[in-house]
């Protein structure tokens, strides 16, 4: 399992202002909704804004979130973080910001931070009527096919972030932890990045958190089956059900798992091999870091 903070696990056990918002508030007041990801390709968050219209000040937000234990906490945490600032002042948080409100994050897992920011970026800018940012839209060249990555993505992230590494960009994007087929292209992006100089925000300390994968008494086999059972039934069915989907666990051999996707998760071969690796990804935090999933 991860090194989370302290900050982490207690907002992923006991988070905050998690749940659905009422969209038809009272007068005077609006509701909007920023979406980030999709469930058929893991993580996927959506962010839920209670906006004072003659202030702009976010009175209240809440979010709902298909993604691992650090997506959970960067959710909780980036709603308290924005609540009672103005829309402009929410904008200026950053996905540093999520992280550091949180003790730190492990490098690994700082793609949640970014996922918060860019929620509330969403949700933002669909509450003004206006069209995101360039960095969001798909006009520049696609990088990772794996993950739906494009350049100009990477490109923020390497700039805002000071990243210099592949390895810190599959951490921030994801982009490159599958097929690893662009990794030559993000290394290149990197350099022409860097070669071009220059970046939009100060210089950041290294992530607080190495990651460390916790070695204990290896499980029983029956004791894996009762926890990946808890972790479907607590966490990943309800999902899947509201998205039209659903899992079963078939069997479990050594530190195998087998799955059966069920209903709209079996529509298509990419959907099954991403909901694979987002489950596969929860329960090796969550149960046994060596537990790899198959999609039967
Ligand atoms: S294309 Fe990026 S990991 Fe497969």
């Amino acid at each position: 399992m991860w090194d989370y903070s302290e900050k982490v696990l207690d907002l992923f056990y006991h988070p905050k202002n998690q749940g659905p918002m009422d969209p038809t508030p009272e007068p005077g007041i609006r509701v909007v909704t920023g979406d980030v990801g999709s469930i058929t390709c893991g993580d996927a968050l959506r962010l839920y804004l209670k906006v004072e219209e003659a202030t702009e000040r976010i009175l209240a937000a809440s979010f709902q979130t298909f993604g691992c234990t650090s997506a959970i906490a960067s959710s909780s945490a980036l709603t308290e973080l924005i609540t009672g600032l103005t829309l402009d002042q929410a904008l200026k948080i950053t996905n540093r910001d999520i992280a550091d409100y949180l003790g730190g994050l492990p490098p690994a897992k700082m793609h949640c931070s970014v996922m918060g920011q860019e929620a509330l970026e969403a949700a933002i800018y669909r509450y003004r009527g206006i069209p995101l940012p360039v960095h969001t839209d798909d006009d520049s060249a696609l990088i990772c096919s794996c993950f739906g990555i494009s350049e100009s993505k990477i490109r923020r992230l390497v700039r805002e972030n000071h990243l210099t590494t592949v390895e810190e960009v599959t951490a921030y994007s994801k982009a490159g932890g599958g097929c690893g087929s662009c990794l030559a292209d993000i290394e290149d992006l990197i350099a022409t990045v860097l070669a071009e100089g220059g970046s939009e925000r100060p210089s950041v300390a290294e992530p607080r958190d190495p990651v460390q994968v916790k070695t204990s008494a290896p499980l029983t086999t029956l004791q894996k089956i009762a926890h990946i059972q808890t972790v479907l039934e607590q966490q990943v069915r309800p999902l899947l059900i509201a998205d039209g989907g659903d899992v079963e666990l078939y069997d479990v051999d050594g530190d195998q798992v087998w799955l059966r996707l069920k209903g709209a998760c079996t529509s298509c071969a990419s959907s099954q091999d991403t909901l694979k690796l987002a489950i596969e990804t929860r329960l090796r935090e969550q149960v046994w870091p060596q537990l790899t999933v198959h999609a039967v």
